[in-house]
């Protein structure tokens, strides 16, 4: 660009065609338009900040009706932007939701799920991770000049093969950078909101302990003993410490507070064991200062919340601001952070030239309380939640989408899509390209979010519960208004007459604690959303008809599935304990700044 500063300059503008050479022209223009070319040109490459919540029910965000829990900036995102109003997640449990999300593909195409009734990553120290030739959205964004990150929470594997492996960390999916958890939040990271000096008492209880052992071992077993006598009493006492004193490392070994309540910082760990109530904020840090270091440059950000998953650390000025207790608290907490991640945003003056995304990993947990108190997310008219294979609750996400001059403002979309969706919708947006090789579950959302297209793509969804379907439905063509769900196997609530596993905490999915149906179970989600009332052929003409098209779309959809080594199966589920991640000397990992 020449000759800013005047009104008249001449500019050389380079245009790279997905096809085809580059091309050259030189052009005399006046100054004030040249700011409206860049802009133009730079949305080549938007931004893009994909924001996900952990275990949101779609009821607990005022842009889906919900009239009491304040949540203002993503209702902004709503009305700047565009609602999905059937966004449907590929599994009702973090792991692999989250899979299906980064890799647009059904969790069951990369081993992703479990024929058991553990099905997610159960800890930082087993060796099963995503497959390493599974291609993310951010290798798909990196290949096309992105800068990528991951923060918040990963839950896709760690370590496979020792301690510092970090085979499965952020890295070797296509994030350049990585703050976090690189498991989930749990009960045991938040044990109770003023355990700050509990903590720091029993940390520094543990490493007494541990020396005291060592010093005594050496007493009792060393030379010391060729030197006095000591009495055989001693020496049972010292035996009967040193077993005391395996039964507190035991417990150290297995408590999931310092193996998996952690944080790090690309390859290093910062905090073992997290201050859990005060990582969302130095998380916002993090990604104002990687949205400020990459203002320049296309980036991709992946902003994957803590919130609002149980324990639900909150900041005390937080605590009791909600009319619904602590959750209702953390979820005002995670709306006041999507705040801030706008606000730096438009700081930054990128709002016109990044698309942002927000959804939910998949429904709220019902069984989860604290007392008797409801402690998990608020699913709206859907029946069930977390953890159930088909019934609308734990797959029914919000999905918002927003940028400005691009996609309409205030619109909904009624029409079916998945979180699988945004894998190839980034490739549209990057310029990139998903791979050939492999069946993509995911369709580019571009044309349907601009009306370019009426219909979505999807005919068929397909809902598993590790590695069962469960049910599926179809969105025939040609009908608008019709949304089939077929139901082959649903959860056996507990105790009877509830309405969720509160026995079990978390419903199964094969076996006694499921109920088979032949005839399976048909619904029309359109006049019955809340599936309450199943048809069948004397009440639903097309009966029959719907049946059999869905049977048939499931054995296609079966046909595409290449059976490859379950990762959340027992073999590679299971504790390794030279797998568990340690920042300091193993076993001496304590570090809380
Ligand atoms: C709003 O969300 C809270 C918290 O999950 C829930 O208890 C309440 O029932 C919801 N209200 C509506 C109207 O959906």
């Amino acid at each position: 660009l020449k000759g800013s500063g005047n009104r008249w300059g001449s500019v050389t503008l380079c245009l790279l065609p997905p096809r085809g050479d580059k091309v050259e022209i030189e052009a005399i223009v006046e100054m004030s338009s040249i700011h409206s070319l860049i802009t133009e040109a730079t949305d080549d490459k938007p931004n893009i900040v994909l924001i996900m919540a952990d275990d949101l029910g779609i009821g607990d965000l005022g842009c889906y009706g919900n009239d009491t829990i304040r949540t203002p900036n993503i209702d902004r995102l709503a009305a700047e932007g565009v609602k999905l109003s059937q966004h449907i997640s590929a599994a009702s449990l973090c792991t692999p939701s989250r899979t299906a999300f980064l890799t647009g593909r059904y969790p069951i195409r990369s081993g992703m799920v479990s024929d058991e009734n553990t099905r997610v990553i159960h800890s930082l120290s087993v060796p099963a991770g995503l497959p390493l030739n599974e291609t993310t959205f951010a290798a798909v964004a990196k290949k096309q000049g992105y800068s990528t990150a991951l923060i918040g929470k990963w839950h896709q594997g760690l370590n496979s093969r020792y301690r510092s492996d970090h085979n499965h960390h952020p890295y070797n999916y296509g994030f350049d950078y990585f703050y976090g958890m690189p498991f989930s939040l749990f009960t045991p990271c938040w044990p109770d909101p003023s355990r700050d000096t509990e903590l720091a008492i029993s940390c520094r209880l543990w490493i007494c302990v541990q020396l005291l052992a060592v010093t005594a071992l050496t007493l009792t077993f060393g030379k010391l003993s060729c030197w006095f006598r000591v009495p055989w009493f001693v020496i049972l006492l010292m035996i009967l410490f040193t077993f005391l004193l395996c039964c507190v490392w035991y417990y150290s070994y297995t408590s999931g507070l310092y193996w998996d309540c952690i944080l790090m910082r690309e390859e290093e760990i910062t905090e073992q064991p997290m201050k859990a109530e005060r990582a969302g904020s130095i998380m916002m840090k993090e990604a104002v200062s990687f949205l400020e270091r990459h203002r320049e440059e296309p980036f991709l950000l992946f902003y994957s919340f803590l919130h609002v998953h149980v324990p639900c650390p909150t900041m005390e000025n937080f605590i009791g601001t909600s009319k619904h207790g602590l959750y209702g608290d953390n979820v005002q907490e995670m709306d006041f952070f999507v705040g801030k991640l706008l606000d730096a945003i438009d700081n930054l003056g990128l709002r016109n030239h990044t698309v942002i995304y927000f959804t939910s990993d998949h429904g709220g947990q019902l069984e989860s309380r604290l007392g008797h108190v409801q402690l998990g997310g608020w699913n709206g008219i859907y029946k069930g939640g977390k953890g159930m294979g088909g019934w609308e609750g734990g797959i029914h996400v919000p999905g918002l989408l927003r940028w400005p001059g691009k996609l309409p403002a205030g619109k909904v979309i009624e029409e079916p899509t998945s979180l699988m969706d945004i894998f190839p919708t980034v490739a549209a947006l990057t310029g990139g390209t998903v791979p050939q090789d492999r069946v993509i579950d995911g369709q580019n959302l571009m044309p349907l979010l601009q009306g370019a297209v009426q219909h979505s793509e999807h005919e068929f969804l397909f809902h598993y519960c590790g590695v069962y379907l469960h049910a599926a439905r179809w969105n025939p063509k040609d009908s608008k208004y019709t949304m089939w769900k077929v139901h082959y196997v649903t959860p056996v609530f507990q105790p009877p007459g509830a309405q969720a596993c509160y026995e079990t905490k978390l419903c199964e999915c094969s076996g006694e604690g499921v109920r088979y149906h032949d005839p399976p179970l048909l619904f029309d989600l359109s006049r019955d959303p809340s599936e309450s009332t199943p048809l069948t052929g004397d009440t639903e003409p097309l009966y029959e008809l719907v049946i059999k098209t869905v049977a048939d779309a499931v054995q296609a959809h079966r046909k595409t599935i290449i059976p490859v080594q379950l990762q959340l199966g027992k073999e590679l589920n299971e504790d390794r304990v030279w797998l568990k991640p340690c920042c300091g000397v193993f076993p001496f990992c304590l570090y809380s700044p």
